[in-house]
């Protein structure tokens, strides 16, 4: 298909204004948030302007490996996907609905990040607005970051709530009526891509031996079960799993793979460790081992 131009003269002025800051993109799936996105970033890359971005989609995130809400700073026009962003923070959950307390959370700890950037924030979300709960948490997550421009791309009418919540208040926003006939993923196609970043994520792995007894400990999901204890007598093989530094940073984002007594082994990137792992947080997140780690000698 061929491409429309959504990106216009007006929206690149008002973006090009010293004031505008934080740019949040919301719009239900396949209405070309990430593409725009994309575009915007390019642009004020070529006009010299620092841009970091802040993915919060879960579930198709193309900043930091699916389940993450992450951030990271631009440094190249050319880009597409960013396994290892400069700051994550792990929701265990390929939906906000998975996690919700811990979705929100990330995006309280996102916005203490962005609040620190002196360039612009681009910040794109998930195309999930389909229902009062989705709206809220839209409105909510507006309300955690304060940006100052909101983009908004409506096929009909189904932002209007977001458009009566926004009017009045001092935050502008843009809306962009966009037309039929984008290409929409398939729920098929969408865990696919999911797939194929956890795959390049893990490209090149190793397996580190996490003492239970000597790390900080959070459980995600499993929500039938009461204890932490209960929870660590499953089969997890195959759990995300993140782990954390002292300061509860996830650091890098993991596979549970067996546990030998009080060890617990966890297959992670083959990459140097610069923390010292203090903490574990295992989600009921669970992949594939043989899917997500097909190509780790060299196949690519
Ligand atoms: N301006 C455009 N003109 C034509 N096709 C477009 C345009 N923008 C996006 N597309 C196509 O529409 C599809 C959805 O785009 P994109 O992934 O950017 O949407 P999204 O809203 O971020 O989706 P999601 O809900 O998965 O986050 C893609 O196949 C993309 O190539
Ligand atoms: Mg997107």
């Amino acid at each position: 298909m061929e491409k429309i131009e959504v990106f216009s003269e007006e929206l690149k002025e008002i973006i090009s204004r010293k004031n505008i800051k934080k740019i949040i993109f919301i719009g239900g799936s396949d209405t070309g948030k990430t593409t725009l996105l994309k575009d915007i970033c390019r642009f004020l890359l070529t006009a010299k302007i620092s841009t970091g971005i802040v993915d919060c989609d879960v579930g198709q995130s193309f900043v930091g490996p699916p389940s993450t809400i992450s951030f990271v700073k631009i440094k190249n026009r050319v880009f597409e996907f960013f396994p290892f962003p400069d700051k994550f923070y792990f929701t265990g959950g390929i939906t906000p609905g998975a996690n919700i307390i811990g979705f929100l959370t990330g995006i309280e700890k996102m916005k203490g990040i962005v609040e620190k950037e002196t360039g612009k924030i681009l910040i794109d979300t998930t195309g999930y607005i389909k229902d009062k709960l989705a709206i809220s948490l839209k409105i909510h997550k507006i309300e955690i970051f304060s940006p100052h421009l909101v983009i908004l791309l409506e096929k009909r009418d189904e932002l209007q709530d977001i458009k009566r919540f926004l009017k009045y208040t001092s935050g502008k926003f843009f809306v962009i009526k966009i037309p039929d006939g984008f290409p929409v993923k398939t729920m098929e196609e969408r865990s696919r891509n999911r797939m194929e970043r956890f795959k390049r994520y893990f490209s090149k792995i190793k397996c580190v031996e996490i003492d239970l007894r000597e790390v900080s400990l959070k459980v995600i999901g499993f929500r039938n079960i009461q204890s932490y204890e209960e929870i660590l007598s499953l089969n997890l093989k195959g759990a995300v799993v993140s782990l954390r530094d002292n300061c509860l940073e996830d650091r890098i984002i993991g596979v549970f793979y067996q546990k030998k007594g009080e060890k617990a082994e966890v297959i992670i990137p083959d990459k140097k460790i610069e923390f010292e792992i203090s903490g574990l947080v295992i989600s009921n997140l669970f992949v594939d081992l043989n899917e997500v780690f097909i190509n780790t000698h060299g196949g690519e």
